[in-house]
């Protein structure tokens, strides 16, 4: 049942929203027309515990087109059809080190190098089981609409311009079908792939999606199991290495939360048994990572101490202790 979470929290969020709106850094992303008319200055925050917690600020409730951040998603589809095996034999859990468009596959074996960017998504797309693409398609909004807690639709302008346009995504799928990478057909599952990012979700869904992955697979408002404890588990461990492109080792040392962001400027990450957060903010950083979304997180996670290899609160020794145990050394 959703509740609202303890003042300082709505408060912490407004704070941000007002510090990081006059930030005018970063670019729209021009390579899929609609994206370039986005409002830079639209920013939305809101996190989601898996209890049911929430608290939301600016426009959260704005819609945006999911884009990268579906990865996680078919992911989590592919590992419950095939197991953990049966998605390593095609994808890899490498971080790439390149950009999400990179040409990157593995020497020997083909495989592109992990889920998470366009190569490794193309591929996952194609690994979902079902009769055709459209039943395909069902499945992964399904797993989408389960983890927001309601129905999601697509954007269908701007899946069909950049259907229409994505020559880098169709010229990846060639070229790994003739490395072997990818056996289904190109075209049907490039259309799989641009759709799953065409889905609308807003900061409030990401929140409550990145906190179903937080709960080990349950939806904290529907109550509804969408995935497996363990494919959560397999997703945020790769979310956490590879889910902000080649952006992600500086990210788990700034933040140290699992996440996933998309180039219409969604980033969601989690904390396991703690929180789901989506922020939403189209203006994007070199490396294709919102930039007020990626700051907001930075400050959060510093204010708050969520990183997953920080030491319990109540395991931490007061500094005074710490430095006489320095001056001892
Ligand atoms: O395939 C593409 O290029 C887009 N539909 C999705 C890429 C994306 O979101 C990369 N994220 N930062």
């Amino acid at each position: 049942m959703r509740r609202e979470l303890p003042p300082v929290v709505h408060e912490a969020l407004a704070t941000l929203h007002d510090e990081l709106l006059p930030v005018t850094d970063g670019e729209l992303a021009d390579y899929i027309p609609p994206l370039a008319k986005a409002r830079p200055d639209r920013f939305g925050l809101a996190v989601c515990t898996p209890e049911g917690g929430f608290a939301a600020a600016g426009d959260h409730d704005e819609p945006l087109t999911i884009q990268s951040i579906s990865k996680v998603f078919t992911m989590a589809l592919v590992l419950g059809d095939r197991g953990l095996e049966g998605l390593l034999k095609h994808v890899g859990a490498e971080p790439s080190g390149e950009s999400f468009n990179a040409v990157s596959l593995e020497e020997g074996t083909g495989r592109p190098d992990n889920p998470m960017i366009n190569a490794g998504a193309i591929v996952t797309c194609s690994l979902v089981k079902a009769d055709d693409s459209t039943e395909r398609f069902e499945r992964i909004l399904g797993m989408m609409s389960g983890c927001a807690g309601r129905e999601l639709e697509v954007d269908e302008k701007v899946f069909e311009l950049e259907f229409a346009t994505s020559d880098r995504n169709r010229a990846l799928g060639h070229f790994m079908r003739s490395a072997g990478s990818l056996t289904a057909e190109v075209e049907p599952t490039l259309e799989v792939y641009l759709r799953q990012c065409a889905v609308l979700v807003t900061a409030s869904d990401l929140a409550v999606m990145a906190a179903t992955l937080a709960a080990g697979g349950v939806n904290p408002f529907t109550d509804e199991r969408v995935m497996s404890t363990e494919a959560a588990r397999h997703v945020m461990t790769l979310m956490a290495t590879c889910g902000m492109y080649d952006a992600s080792g500086e990210w788990m040392l700034r933040v140290g939360s699992p996440a996933k962001s998309g180039v219409a400027g969604g980033v969601m990450t989690a904390s396991p048994a703690q929180f789901g957060l989506g922020l939403f903010s189209p203006p994007l950083d070199e490396k294709g990572n919102s930039v007020r979304g990626v700051e907001a997180c930075h400050r959060l996670a510093e204010r708050f101490s969520w990183h997953a290899f920080a030491l319990p609160a109540d395991r931490q020794l007061p500094a005074a202790l710490e430095d006489d145990d320095a001056e001892g050394a």
